[in-house]
């Protein structure tokens, strides 16, 4: 199980929970370069003064590195650094680059420890929990990859000051998913404090930071290879993947399009009579109490409703009957559901479209 380090300025304490964790090799951290410039020094100065010797890359920042080619470049400098077994990959950055550095440290010399420094709100309560590491092939997404826990995941707070306000927001829509499926209580707490969390004043930052965590820890190490329990993290992501692959990943922010598709996911557990209306209207303010969007029009042109119906079923002749969905029974409980019609789905979609009226 990897080791969680959660709170603000963690990061001076990175070298210290790396022996603590046991890791007694070189570091080598991984960045991206909108990241390094900001946290590299600190990050090289916590493994130095605990004894590491410490070297870094620089990835480009952005989904582009998440690539064969960017981890190719990766093995490169490790063989050239003479890399072994027993040093440490260091993944210093948000999802992408703890993704692309955790599928280099899965396998690179069939394996090196890892170690998750995660930068963004998403990676800091998503992203980095779980072992899922990966890079994009260029027909899909996340298509090539394995499964690789780091050792430790050591998420500073105090970094998140510096992300765009918007990736900021974006990432509070897994927290938001977090309590609609785990924790009702988690919920309060997001309505409360909704304007201090999007602007980083509240105390509860990290509380609610490693509250999600915690959530995702416990989950995964439930259900490490997704046969169950993990799959109610997906809550969301069935109409919300949809939505992000028909705009080619360029328009919404992964936690916009999850926003979308948990007011998706709402509607249709109230429409199967799993749910109170007025429970999925309390979480669809939740979010819009954080600015998320709940559904379109926004600024951008909506994408075709079969387009978006296409991109969530593989197999176009079943409509979707393959589809399980994440419902929720109330605030804090979801089940799988399967044989939802694909009637419900498409009038949803439609009105998450802004097709017809919600
Ligand atoms: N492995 C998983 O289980 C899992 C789960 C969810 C998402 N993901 C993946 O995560 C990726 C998205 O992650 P993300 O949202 O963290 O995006 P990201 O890694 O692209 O980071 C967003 C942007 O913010 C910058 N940045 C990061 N930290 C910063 C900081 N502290 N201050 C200023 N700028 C900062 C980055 O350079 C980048 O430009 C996607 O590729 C997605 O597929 C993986
Ligand atoms: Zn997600």
């Amino acid at each position: 199980m990897s080791e969680l380090a959660i709170g603000s300025g963690v990061l001076g304490e990175l070298g210290a929970r790396m022996r603590a964790v046991g890791l007694n090799g070189r570091a080598f951290v991984i960045s991206d370069d909108q990241v390094y410039p900001l946290y590299g020094e600190k990050a090289l100065a916590a493994l130095r003064s605990a004894g590491y010797t410490a070297d870094h890359y620089e990835l480009a920042a952005g989904e582009g590195s998440k690539s064969l080619g960017a981890a190719s470049a990766i093995y490169d400098w490790l063989v050239e650094q003479r890399a072994e077994r027993i040093d440490a990959i260091v993944a210093l950055g948000g999802g992408v680059v703890g993704d692309v550095a955790g599928f280099v440290a899965a396998t690179f010399l069939r394996g090196m420890p890892l170690v998750q420094v995660p930068t963004t709100v998403l990676s800091q309560i998503d992203s980095s929990i779980g072992g899922k590491v990966g890079v994009n092939h260029p027909k899909g997404k996340n298509l090539i990859g394995a499964f690789n826990p780091a050792r430790l995941i050591l998420g500073d707070t105090d970094c998140l000051r510096t992300l765009p306000p918007r990736e900021i927001v974006a990432g509070w829509a897994e927290a938001i998913k977090c309590a609609m499926i785990l924790d009702a209580e988690l919920l309060d707490l997001l309505e409360a404090n909704a304007a201090g969390l999007c602007d980083l004043s509240s105390p509860l930052v990290p509380v609610i930071v490693e509250r999600c965590a915690q959530h995702k820890v416990r989950v995964v190490t439930e259900d490490e290879r997704e046969t169950g329990l993990r799959m109610i993290l997906n809550y969301g992501h069935t109409i919300g993947h949809a939505l992000e692959a028909v705009l080619n990943y360029d328009v919404l922010l992964h936690g916009e399009a999850v926003s979308i598709g948990m007011t998706g996911a709402a509607r249709l557990s109230v429409e199967r009579g799993l749910l109170q209306p007025a429970e999925a209207a309390r979480q669809n303010a939740v979010l819009a109490r954080f600015g998320l969007p709940t559904h379109f029009p926004l600024s951008v042109t909506p994408p075709k409703i079969e387009a978006v119906l296409d991109a969530m079923t593989h197999d176009k002749k079943s409509r979707g009957a393959e589809l399980r969905w994440i419902l929720l029974e109330q605030i804090g409980q979801a089940r799988i559901e399967r044989g939802v019609p694909w009637s419900l789905v498409s009038d949803t979609v439609a009105a998450l479209l802004g097709l017809r009226s919600h």
